[in-house]
């Protein structure tokens, strides 16, 4: 199977190929994306949603990222992984931001790392990463780590104003030598135009279907997720196979049926 590389961006763009995303958070379910020939995986920082069970991202440490991501690299050592700076890891001097991005790359052992940038002054950030050799990726539109600017988890692009901020961020974001750009939960048309524009690759959710790549969540993607967003599809229903499955080992234990001689130790008592 084809190996991911850093590379791989402009070249699957320049040959109009799509690339795949989807995150993970542990050992297994990283093998399981491995095995599967997905494109690269997201160690993302919804692990405060969909591991943690928080409302909402903004309260991911650096520490769960590494942790995490040293668990997904064990899972997946041939892939290309990219981790969140969560929340406030990004926000200060840049010095302190390759220090927090050297930890994802050094002891998380990720391969690129991604940056919400609704501001200009998160710009220089990326520059100061890239300086210090540290693959960025931009994720722009509706940056979940910007809730309580946005109130709420709502679609961004939607005014004319919304949307020249948004263009203007991926201009910048490109300019600033990022390998690729997450565009989440924008109006399509938006995506097409910003997608059209970048000679770097437009990964979307819920940014429709002109955007370079698409990038889904484990859990909602493999119906994990009783409540996934409107922009996810279910693409099995993992939680009825669980339902199914543990009422069946319920039902065997109650009736006996389980363990059977194929599940048990012959000793040698006489
Ligand atoms: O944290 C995450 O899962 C993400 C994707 C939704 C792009 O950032
Ligand atoms: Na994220």
């Amino acid at each position: 199977m084809h190996k991911f590389s850093i590379n791989d961006f402009a070249k699957y763009k320049l040959n109009q190929q799509k690339i795949t995303m989807v995150t993970a958070y542990d050992y297994i379910s990283a093998q399981i994306l491995e095995l599967s020939g997905i494109d690269t995986i997201l160690v993302g920082d919804s692990l405060g949603m969909v591991i943690q069970g928080e409302a909402n991202t903004i309260n991911v440490t650096l520490e769960n990222i590494v942790y995490h991501t040293k668990a997904v690299r064990k899972g997946a050592s041939n892939s290309f992984i990219i981790a969140d700076m969560p929340y406030l890891s990004y926000h200060f001097t840049p010095s302190e931001t390759i220090k927090n991005a050297a930890q994802l790359i050094c002891h998380g052992g990720a391969n690129a790392v991604k940056l919400e940038i609704n501001h200009l002054a998160a710009i220089e950030h990326i520059e100061a990463l890239i300086a210090a050799q540290i693959p960025v990726i931009g994720h722009i539109g509706m940056t979940p780590q910007s809730i309580n600017m946005f109130g709420g988890f709502k679609l961004q692009g939607k005014t004319e104003i919304e949307a020249e901020h948004i263009t203007e961020m991926a201009i910048k974001v490109e300019a600033a030598r990022a390998s690729a750009i997450v565009l989440e939960c924008i109006p399509e048309d938006l995506a097409a135009k910003i997608t059209a524009m970048l000679t770097i690759p437009t990964i979307g959710i819920g940014a429709g279907n002109n955007c370079d790549g698409q990038v889904l969540v484990f859990h909602d993607l493999l119906g994990l997720n009783p409540n996934p967003p409107k922009f996810a599809r279910k693409y099995c229903n993992t939680q009825q196979l669980m339902l199914d499955s543990l009422s069946e080992f319920a039902n065997d234990v109650k009736n006996g049926r389980f363990p059977n001689s194929q599940h048990s130790f012959k000793g040698k008592s006489k």
